[in-house]
């Protein structure tokens, strides 16, 4: 899988910013208060399963590293008793979350800032949180080695990094792996993503001052209804017209800062 061009560049924030600035009735429309595809029951259900995985306990710091509209951010708050920041690089995103804060009453527990994740270190500064959480956000970075570094700058020492996303799924049949590819890069290009192997994720974050402790398949929690209606909805063809395969392979991880 090659990198995927955008336009006369590569991937960057900026493309991603204008991305959901524009679309950000239709993410709402399609996916409510989470932006997330792998899902649960309910929305309750999903964060537990989030709180749970990181070990969140009443007052711990966490960052909420690609918020979307808050939706996430204020259920850990409740559930966990947590002090949430949630960061999204879209300004419009980042207007609905403030405004979802205040309306639940989570002023005091999170806070909403716009700006890049891939400067973490220099907005909240070092040694900051207990939990660092990436749902469903990584791909849309350009830069993981970058990334996290600065994710590590801002984790106390033993914090966990827990990630929660889809990546590049491997098939040994080549008619398959072809439509994989199509779909993927297709997805890609659509969606501002940077989709890779998980291999290639958990090498860079352990090059960075973590150790992997544990993964989990979440193949079987996907709403493939939620995805693939809102690419029906939104007149995005990923498959071009071939076979409606799964063709992503959907996973979380917890690292423990070395
Ligand atoms: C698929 S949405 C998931 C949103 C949220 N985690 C949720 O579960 O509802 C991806 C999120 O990543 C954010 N994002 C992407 N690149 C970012 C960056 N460089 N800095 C901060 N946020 C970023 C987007 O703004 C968006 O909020």
């Amino acid at each position: 899988m090659t990198r995927h061009l955008f336009g006369s560049g590569r991937l960057t924030p900026q493309i991603v910013r204008e991305y959901y600035d524009e679309w950000h009735q239709r993410y709402v429309d399609g996916f409510g208060e989470i932006f997330q595809a792998a899902r649960m029951q309910s929305d309750d259900a999903l964060m537990q399963h989030v709180v749970s995985a990181c070990g969140m306990k009443e007052g711990m710091r966490v960052l909420d590293a690609g918020c979307g509209i808050g939706g996430p951010a204020i259920l850990m708050a409740k559930l966990g008793n947590v002090i949430v920041e949630a960061i999204t690089i879209s300004g419009k995103q980042a207007v609905s979350a403030i405004q979802s804060v205040e309306a639940q009453g989570c002023g005091s527990r999170v806070n909403v800032t716009e700006g890049d994740f891939h400067h973490v270190a220099d907005i909240f500064g070092p040694e900051h949180f207990d939990v660092v959480v990436f749902l469903e956000t990584v791909s849309h970075s350009h830069d993981w080695p970058r990334l996290f570094e600065e994710v590590c700058k801002v984790l106390k020492p033993n914090g966990t990094l827990y990630i929660k996303d889809f990546f590049l799924m491997n098939s040994d049949d080549p008619l398959m792996m072809e439509q994989i590819r199509v779909a993927t890069v297709n997805t890609n290009r659509y969606c501002r993503l940077w989709i890779r192997g998980m291999e290639e994720l958990i090498a860079t974050i352990e090059a960075n001052g973590f150790v992997l402790e544990s993964t989990t398949d979440l193949n079987g929690m996907v709403f493939h209804d939620i995805g693939r209606g809102f690419t029906t909805a939104n007149d995005l063809d990923v498959y071009e017209g071939g076979d409606r395969i799964g063709y992503l392979d959907w996973r979380d991880l917890t690292f423990r800062k070395k």
